[in-house]
């Protein structure tokens, strides 16, 4: 798939009207976009660099462009809530996931995760998908080679119960593991097993109670580090001369994340200085 240059046939792009309003196809031969502002020729985007005005028969301008990766995750299918953009963006970055890295994640649900881990990790990483519901897993795959162009060879999809996953099962302990499920707690001697000293580990829970049960259970474990919590909040502004504000709308709770490094063999973590109660 081709994410820059001029448009080809097989693209995935994005037509943007004088309202605001996207719509979405796949650069065809012979193809058509219909609507009650005429047609385009798909052929007639072919060769356009993108950011170009395409006109349709009744003489409506649409900006065209490529499908991003964020376009894509908030559109496509959907089997089970996907992770946002605000919070893959920071498991990809306080997850330090690298080019190269082999990644555990589950469950793979719609998807989403998973294509940001295999665009961050590339070719010579990979990224292993576990998933307990097949028609789950079926959304993922569909989603990412829909994504891609073609399933990628750096990944593996697997349904199967992160319960009984070895770090065999993965051709050895990995680099990061990070976890989208109800009850991560359940699966914290599973994570220890499979990931690598000084691997970083990651979930990501909805709500309060969630969140104390994994922190909790991380810490009674002692094979991690103290965790980390906290919550991203991303609010857009309007941005127009006097009328410049916050947006009235935003995606105020979507999940907490939780950030822990994995301990080597036989060490028990130094206990956390808490300041004494008077
Ligand atoms: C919220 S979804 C994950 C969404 C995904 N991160 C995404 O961005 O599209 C949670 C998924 O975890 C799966 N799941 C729950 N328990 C599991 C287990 N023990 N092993 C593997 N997958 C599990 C569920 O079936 C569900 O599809």
């Amino acid at each position: 798939m081709a994410y820059s240059g001029p448009f080809h046939f097989g693209d995935r792009v994005q037509l943007t009207d004088a309202k605001r309003r996207h719509y979405t196809l796949i650069l065809e031969e012979g193809g058509e976009f219909h609507s009650h502002r005429g047609l385009i020729k798909h052929e007639d985007i072919v060769g356009m660099d993108e950011g170009s005005v395409v006109r349709s028969t009744l003489g409506s301008d649409f900006l065209v462009f490529r499908h991003l990766m964020v376009d894509h995750v908030l559109s496509m299918p959907r089997g089970a809530a996907v992770i946002y953009p605000k919070d893959a963006a920071q498991i990809l970055v306080e997850g330090d996931i690298f080019m190269g890295a082999r990644v555990f994640e589950a469950g793979a649900g719609s998807g989403a995760l998973s294509m940001n881990l295999l665009r961050a990790v590339g070719p010579e990483g990979h990224v292993y998908s576990y998933e307990i519901r097949e028609d789950h897993l079926e959304y993922a795959v569909a989603n990412v080679t829909e994504y891609f162009g073609q399933q990628p060879q750096w990944w593996s999809p697997r349904l199967g119960d992160l319960g009984e996953v070895t770090a065999a099962d993965l051709g050895g302990p990995v680099d990061r593991v990070i976890l989208d499920m109800l009850e991560p707690w359940e699966y914290l001697e599973t994570v220890r097993d499979i990931l690598i000293p000084g691997g970083v580990f990651m979930t990501y829970v909805a709500t309060v109670p969630q969140l104390m049960k994994v922190m909790e259970g991380i810490r009674e474990l002692k094979c991690f580090t103290e965790p980390k919590a906290w919550e991203s909040l991303v609010r857009e502004w309007k941005v127009e001369g006097l009328a410049t504000r916050p947006e009235h709308r935003m995606n105020a709770h979507t999940a907490f994340l939780v950030w822990t490094r994995r301990l080597a063999d036989g060490v028990t973590p130094p206990r956390p200085q808490r300041r004494a109660r008077r």
